[in-house]
């Protein structure tokens, strides 16, 4: 153990208990450079570098140029949340970084800067997994939320229901076998001809559609809470390429909706299943295809029937953000969570069943 490590256990030893820290996050696990400022559960800070314009040519993520815009973005960025927070950096009490799951060079950036500025500035820096902060976020956002809760984790990368039993105790109760959800919207629009990121173009299509193109039901009659989306993403694949080739125009309203509805339906029924099997009268949503407008309205008619009270954080704090990050920094450190050291290294494929470093 470095002696850096060591005088920093001692700092978080003393606040670990006090519920005004003022801690900065910073995220760079895609194409969001992002971080925040946060004193206790108040947001004084929430900047967003949004990579999507340049990535959209290409019509998805290309992990090399995310990392180097990362590079180019992080440092004034920093600057401009602390500036905002009208908050000097010696004043932080800790740092908190996502170091996974996500793109790697892209987690290195945001990684390595942390670690710099922790260093730098003798604070202690938090390892934090990127999908614990999305759940994290709506501690926020509702400030009444406690655990235990059951959640939806469904973003680009991920798709889940898991058991938050304490602050950072989040116990697996199933997850996709394939594709995440988000990774299907964008799929399905890139086959709709609609430019990336695709969940958000997908919802306002749907709007002008009817759910009247039948789409496979992966596990139906089952009772699994496990997911799977490629068999769904296949099928729209398939059913364009019919028309195509019989020269039929695409009826891509109908096509977006029918599919929008059948993956919210798939991600409520799981979540409420989930609920109740943990007999558990509280659900949140987590990570950005939570900003899809079907699925919160879905959930909050399912959850209402079942007397289950249902959370969620503003299509803002959806998708990737600083907030989360630090968000989930203080449910860490009042989990008693011991800082990082040096070694600390970024991790692509970290599972949402391993809380941090
Ligand atoms: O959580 P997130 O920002 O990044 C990851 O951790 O992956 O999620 C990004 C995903 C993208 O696939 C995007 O298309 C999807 O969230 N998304 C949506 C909506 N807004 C963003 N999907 C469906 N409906 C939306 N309104
Ligand atoms: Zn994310």
């Amino acid at each position: 153990m470095s002696a850096y490590l060591e005088r920093m256990k001692k700092k978080a030893a003393a606040f670990k208990d006090r519920g005004d820290l003022l801690v900065l996050g910073i995220e760079s696990s895609c194409d969001e450079t992002a971080c925040a400022v946060l004193r206790g559960g108040s947001i004084l800070s929430n900047k967003i570098a949004s990579q999507i314009d340049i990535h959209k040519r290409f019509g998805g993520v290309v992990p090399e140029i995310a990392s180097r815009n990362h590079v180019l973005a992080i440092d004034n960025l920093v600057g401009e949340a602390l500036a905002e927070a009208g908050v000097k950096q010696e004043e932080l009490d800790a740092i908190g970084v996502a170091y996974g799951a996500g793109l790697l060079g892209a987690l290195l950036v945001g990684e390595s800067y942390a670690k710099a500025f922790a260093y730098a500035l003798d604070k202690p820096l938090y390892a934090v997994n990127h999908i614990r902060g999305h759940i994290a976020v709506n501690y926020i956002a509702s400030p009444r939320l406690q655990p235990p809760f059951v959640c939806l984790i469904a973003s680009g990368g991920h798709t889940a229901v898991a058991l938050a039993n304490g602050y950072d105790d989040i116990q697996l109760l199933g997850a996709t076998q394939d594709d995440a959800c988000g990774e299907a919207f964008d799929k399905v629009a890139r086959v709709l001809g609609l430019p990336y990121p695709g969940g958000p173009q997908i919802q306002a299509l749907a709007e002008q559609g009817k759910p009247v193109i039948p789409l496979p039901h992966p596990f139906k009659g089952t009772d699994t809470l496990d997911f799977s989306f490629s068999g769904i993403k296949t099928a729209v694949i398939n059913y364009a390429n019919t028309m195509k080739m019989s020269g039929k125009p695409l009826p891509a309203a109908d096509l977006a909706c029918s599919f929008q509805e059948l993956v919210t339906d798939i991600m409520t029924d799981n979540l409420i299943r989930a609920a109740r099997a943990c007999k558990c009268d509280k659900v949140v949503i987590a990570g950005g295809v939570g900003a899809n407008v079907r699925l919160r309205e879905k959930v909050s008619v399912r959850a209402e029937r079942e007397g289950i009270k249902a959370f969620y954080p503003p299509i803002r704090l959806c998708t990737d953000n600083g907030v989360m990050i630090a968000a989930q920094t203080m449910c860490m450190i009042k989990a008693g969570r011991q800082p990082s050291d040096f070694d600390l290294d970024a991790d692509a494929n970290l599972p949402v069943s391993r809380a941090g470093e």
